[in-house]
């Protein structure tokens, strides 16, 4: 029998280290908690760590998602395709700006929508009432941006990143580039590539929509002098700004992200390039160690000119041929000390949803949330115990046998 690890083993988790503690603590001892200089500092970097020019900072990935929706207009009347294998937030703030979901089905051997699966979806919808796209970096893998924007046509891309910070596409392409999409978003939750706590970002090439990002990012309200409309209030009796004044021209939410948020984000961003190869590592010694228990047991496929950050580790189990349940199969790894977690039960398949667009198949995305689990995948975890996992699995479903 395998010998224990020394530790619990979750799916996911952040690595926090001495400067990040530091980086933190130097913003408490300051004296601006938010809307300091660190929010600006922590944009800065990450337009230049993706090499796009606008940068978002805000309360959380699903934020992000919610600006860039209400940036888009979506509104009653329209609608947006998603991938039916995401997590809710992806389609849920498309409903929350009264806009309608049109679901993709994914590939079930990478969980991804790609072009092939956008058009189908399009047609199948044939509504024309479609007004922005989705897609999203499942696991941390990108389907080929390009082909997904040429399906698009004319439709605004707004890529889901949140998996995919540190992926690289094509020739020299990188997953926030917003080449082939008109926004992107990442989230810092302490699972995802880099942690912030809480937090994500909207991204984009477009200067105006990067300021009305900001502007919906803070209950819609600006200070820009040049753009106020009410003169009699904005302005003293001799014409000049009355400092105190700012106005509001839209609706909007808070959506702000501390400095102290910013300050974890932007200390974590320096390590970005090494908790990428760490990733990249122990998927190779996963992808490794797993090949005895094939077919039974089998990684996602790579997708073509894709080089990914690895937010998950997931594997596709054939559990009806295995004659075990998942659930048992998770139990049985979670006495051994491993976690893991299933991504995703796919939307249409949420009493929500399918209460609101009735019965629906998508056999792609059922297919590949019938046989997958994300194993463990973090930056301390060890080759060691990347094998310890895969001995565990083994045993279990006497794959290796
Ligand atoms: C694909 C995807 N989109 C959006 C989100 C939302 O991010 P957050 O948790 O930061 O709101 C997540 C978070 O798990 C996600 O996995």
């Amino acid at each position: 029998m395998t010998p224990p690890p020394r530790r619990f083993l979750p799916y996911g988790r952040q690595q926090i280290g001495d400067d990040d503690v530091a980086a933190v603590a130097q913003v408490l001892r300051g004296d601006a908690l938010t809307t300091g200089p660190k929010v600006a500092d922590f944009e800065q970097a990450l337009s230049h760590a993706t090499g796009a020019s606008h940068v978002v900072a805000c309360s959380s990935g699903t934020a992000a998602l919610h600006l860039a929706a209400m940036a888009l207009d979506l509104g009653p009347g329209d609608k947006a395709v998603v991938p039916a294998l995401t997590f809710l937030a992806t389609a849920n703030v498309v409903r929350l700006t009264g806009a309608e979901l049109v679901f993709a089905d994914v590939d079930p051997a990478t969980g991804l929508m790609g072009a092939q699966e956008l058009s189908t979806a399009l047609a199948r919808d044939g509504s024309g009432q479609v007004k922005a796209v989705f897609p999203v970096h499942y696991a941390g893998q990108c389907a080929a941006p390009d082909k997904l924007a040429a399906a698009a046509g004319d439709l605004p891309v707004v890529a889901d990143s949140c998996h995919a910070l540190g992926t690289a596409y094509g020739s020299g392409g990188r997953v926030g580039d917003c080449r082939h999409a008109i926004m992107e978003t990442f989230s810092f939750h302490p699972v995802k590539i880099i942690a912030a706590g809480e937090g994500g970002v909207v991204i984009t090439n477009d200067g105006e929509l990067a300021q009305r990002l900001r502007r919906l990012r803070n209950h819609g309200m600006t200070r820009d002098t040049d753009s106020f409309i009410r003169d009699d209030l904005a302005c003293d009796g001799k014409g000049e700004p009355n400092p105190w004044y700012y106005e509001m021209v839209e609706l909007g939410l808070n959506c702000r992200l501390s400095d102290i948020h910013c300050a974890l984000g932007l200390s974590q961003l320096g390590k970005l390039d090494t908790f990428c190869a760490v990733r990249r590592a122990l998927v190779a010694r996963y992808d490794e160690k797993l090949v005895p228990l094939a077919p039974l047991v089998r990684p996602l496929s790579r997708v073509a000119d894709c080089d990914p950050a690895w937010h998950l580790y997931v594997v596709r189990i054939d559990f009806a041929v295995l004659g075990m349940e998942r659930a048992a199969v998770m139990a049985r790894l979670k006495e051994a000390g491993i976690g893991t977690q299933v991504h995703y039960l796919p939307l249409h398949m949420q009493p929500y949803y399918r209460d609101r667009y009735g019965e629906m198949s998508l056999p792609g995305a059922e297919v590949f949330y019938q046989q997958a689990l994300s194993l463990p995948l973090f930056p301390d975890m060890t080759e060691e115990e990347v094998e310890y996992v895969v001995a565990t699995l083994g045993e279990i479903t006497g794959a290796a046998t």
